[in-house]
């Protein structure tokens, strides 16, 4: 949605108090939270970078994931593997042929089209959506980053860039069960990096080249997969409501048998009502025993799993697959938080304030404190004060401007409280400490700040 030029504040009053990508990129920036990869070279489709704001409220988006899966279940255990793998990996995986987009040119033009984004009369008019000119028969085109390992750029070299960081623990499976001596039913987590030549990159960082991803491979006995399946299912939603998200803005998804991977017997998305509309957040996917049978039919090693609590019994595991997109859920999050909320009727720009309404947890700066003047001590009684806080907590600290301006910049940066040093604090040690989402503002003792911080946190409840 694109904001009149020469709107008129009644005709302002219609976009304000709405989400757009437009708004929310804008922010992003303005903020610190997302910059464009090499901006100053005109930009890296595909590619962002993550600013002080950012990489923090990713940080946690992670960390409260990480958390979820290895310190709460008893069963799951870490791994970090390599970016680059074997590439004999990507052909037991399925990925050399099948992971392929359908791909149409312009002749013209020279624009690149995935085929389901072409409207139907251009496809079979084969007439190119954006001038008009001739498109090209549809081809096959995979995903994955291909390069060359050493000097050599032959054959023999060809090295993949991962599409999935799942490969690294299907790779892993047995290291970990001899070294945690692990039994079934049990879980591997990774969070990192994996890569896809995308040709549609729009929509800021939803869809990009280089992204993160949080992937959970569950190891199960045949037949109990199902089960399994829907466990997942429901743990994954409930996870979700934990982190504070809009209910309503989420969905269930099932894959048709045209949408499922070559890998997977079931499939449902978690869908997010992102303000371009329903789109995938997360997949949970039953991916059957068909990696762990491929890598052992391409390396050659024995994957089948021994139950050594029944009669050694031998069966090669199913996985049922959590896949969620880090990068995806900073959008995600970001999206959900973002609110413009009407707090004056004066008739001009400070009637409204936009604030992140992040969860405690996960919002970047915990605590800003703010001096009410630079001069009498104040700034020195403040910085004190930080320094007692920051052992525990994000804190901030901002002595520029008026209070209520400084105020404003804490609920853009989507800071949960903000604790004021004034005259009376010199007088009787209390501060006052100011709540973003109902901007109420109560006086507490400097001694019990970091305790009144821990019980806000913890009995946080979105009240917008
Ligand atoms: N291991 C299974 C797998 O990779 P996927 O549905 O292709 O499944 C899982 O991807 C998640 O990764 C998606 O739900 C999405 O959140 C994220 N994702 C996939 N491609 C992405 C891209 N190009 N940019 C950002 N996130 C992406």
């Amino acid at each position: 949605m694109k904001i009149p030029y020469n709107a008129d504040m009644s005709e302002l009053q219609e976009y304000q108090g709405k989400a757009t990508m437009e708004k929310i990129t804008s922010l992003a920036k303005r903020r610190g939270f997302v910059f464009q990869s090499s901006e100053i070279y005109g930009g890296q489709s595909g590619a962002w970078d993550y600013g002080p704001l950012g990489i923090e409220l990713k940080n946690r988006i992670a960390g409260a994931w990480w958390k979820e899966m290895t310190q709460l279940h008893d069963n799951i255990v870490g791994l970090d593997a390599a970016i680059l793998m074997h590439p004999r990996t990507w052909e037991a995986s399925g990925h050399v042929e099948n992971f392929t987009d359908p791909l149409v040119d312009c002749k013209k033009c020279k624009s690149r089209f995935r085929e389901d984004m072409i409207p139907a009369e251009n496809l079979s008019a084969k007439k190119c959506p954006d001038c008009g000119g001739e498109l090209t028969d549809t081809r096959k085109f995979n995903l994955m980053f291909k390069s060359h390992i050493g000097a050599a750029e032959d054959t023999a070299s060809i090295i993949y860039l991962r599409p999935e960081t799942a490969q690294g623990i299907y790779v892993n499976y047995k290291n970990i069960i001899q070294s945690n001596r692990m039994k079934i039913p049990f879980g591997i987590a990774q969070v990192g990096k994996a890569f896809r030549n995308e040709i549609v990159t729009k929509n800021f960082i939803f869809r990009t080249c280089e992204f993160e991803q949080l992937e959970m491979q569950y190891f199960v006995k045949p037949g109990t997969d199902e089960e399994w399946f829907n466990e997942w299912k429901k743990q994954r939603w409930v996870y979700y409501e934990k982190l504070g998200v809009k209910m309503d803005h989420l969905r269930w998804h099932q894959h048709g048998p045209d949408e499922l991977a070559h890998y997977a017997k079931d499939a449902y998305d978690i869908q997010y009502l992102f303000p371009m509309g329903w789109r995938e957040l997360e997949g949970v996917h039953n991916r059957t025993d068909y990696d762990l049978s491929r890598h052992s039919e391409y390396s050659g090693k024995d994957m089948q799993y021994i139950d050594q609590d029944n009669n050694n019994e031998r069966y090669t595991p199913y996985i049922i697959e959590t896949s969620a997109g880090l990068t995806r859920n900073v959008l995600m999050i970001l999206c959900d938080a973002y609110d413009e909320e009407k707090v004056a009727d004066k008739g001009d720009a400070d009637d409204w304030r936009t604030v992140l309404r992040f969860h405690p947890n996960l919002a970047p700066i915990t605590v800003a404190i703010l001096p009410l003047m630079k001069k009498d001590g104040l700034a020195e009684l403040a910085q004190e004060i930080r320094a007692e806080l920051k052992e525990d907590y994000a804190t901030d600290y901002d002595q520029a401007g008026a209070i209520g301006r400084r105020y404003r910049r804490q609920d853009e940066a989507g800071t949960p409280f903000c604790v004021t040093v004034d005259y009376e604090s010199k007088e009787d040690g209390t501060v006052t400490m100011r709540f973003r989402d109902s901007m109420e503002q109560i006086r507490v003792p400097r001694a019990e700040l970091a305790a009144r911080l821990r019980q806000e946190i913890k009995a946080y409840k979105r009240i917008k």
